[in-house]
């Protein structure tokens, strides 16, 4: 069986060369790509996943030393998440795949956080930093979008320190091992290459440091953007039409779980859970 793949093109910030990154281009804008044998396999294993299933890792810092290769452009939902802030920040609380299914889960794998250094990378309106703070962790937290920066900043006033950064970039300004809890939810899929982002993780944890992380789940997210190139890290994006009344085209990266997982292992992690949470009694 054969299935068109549109190969997005990016608003010039990427070419279609390096949507298709690894040993093969398959395929350019507007032709047909044949499925992987194995991908079809997948397919038929995962079919009654939901599309909004994430899935969450715990990570424990190894001692294994790791550098940074390679920046990356310009963040891909930048415009996105300056024209969704405000309407993101009025509904997250609240919003229920986040309050009931991916932040429940995603605060179940923290270990204890009182007096502990906390990153919060891609804060957004600073949901996590709070209920951090809250429990007497100490925050510093990040975040590309300067909307979602000022929302933070007005939600966590004085109690943590909320800077601009793009975390496809190196994180100079942070010392090295000087966290004891990095805390990413649902912002690494805006990132193309996590080698760069993990390093950088690594370094700034303190061995022994978790690294927790929340992500869309790969094979929902292959079946939900009806992807022919399983194993390679694609551009794709959708319509959010969650948020109302705002209305944005997100872009982001989808990518197999040997991509999601071999980049955690190769910057020095051990992995020790990953959860495919379902949600709470609430949702
Ligand atoms: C879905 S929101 C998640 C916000 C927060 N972690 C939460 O769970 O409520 C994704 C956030 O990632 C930020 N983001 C996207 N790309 C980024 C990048 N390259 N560097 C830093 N932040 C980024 C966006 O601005 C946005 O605030």
């Amino acid at each position: 069986m054969e299935q068109p793949v549109r190969c997005l093109n990016v608003q010039g910030e990427h070419s279609v060369k390096r949507l298709f990154t690894s040993h093969q281009i398959i395929g350019r804008e507007g032709e047909t790509v044949t499925l992987y044998e194995l991908a079809r396999l997948i397919l038929r294993c995962v079919n009654s996943v939901s599309p909004h299933v994430n899935s969450i890792v715990r990570l424990l810092r190894s001692n294994n030393e790791a550098g940074f290769e390679m920046m990356s452009d310009k963040p891909i939902a930048f415009a996105a998440y300056e024209t969704l802030a405000e309407s993101y920040a009025a509904v997250i609380d609240t919003k229920p795949h986040n309050a009931y299914c991916e932040r429940p889960a995603t605060l179940s794998l923290l270990p204890a956080v009182k007096n502990k250094r906390v990153l919060d990378a891609g804060c957004g309106p600073g949901v996590y930093s709070q209920w951090l703070i809250e429990r007497g962790a100490s925050v510093v937290a990040l975040d590309a979008s300067p909307k979602m920066v000022e929302l933070a900043k007005e939600r966590l006033g004085e109690t943590a320190e909320v800077r601009q950064a793009d975390l496809g970039k190196p994180l100079t300004f942070l010392d090295t091992s000087a966290f004891d809890i990095v805390l990413s939810p649902l912002v690494l899929e805006y990132i193309e290459d996590w080698h760069n982002t993990f390093a950088e993780f690594y370094r700034v944890l303190r061995p022994t440091g978790h690294l927790i992380f929340s992500v869309t789940h790969p094979f929902s997210d292959y079946l939900y953007f009806k992807s022919n190139n399983y194993f390679e890290t694609e551009l794709v994006g959708s319509e959010w039409r969650g948020f109302k009344p705002v209305r944005v085209h997100m872009p982001s990266f989808r990518r197999s779980l040997s991509a999601t997982l071999n980049p955690l292992i190769e910057a020095g992690f051990y992995l020790e859970r990953i959860l495919e949470p379902k949600p709470t009694e609430e949702f």
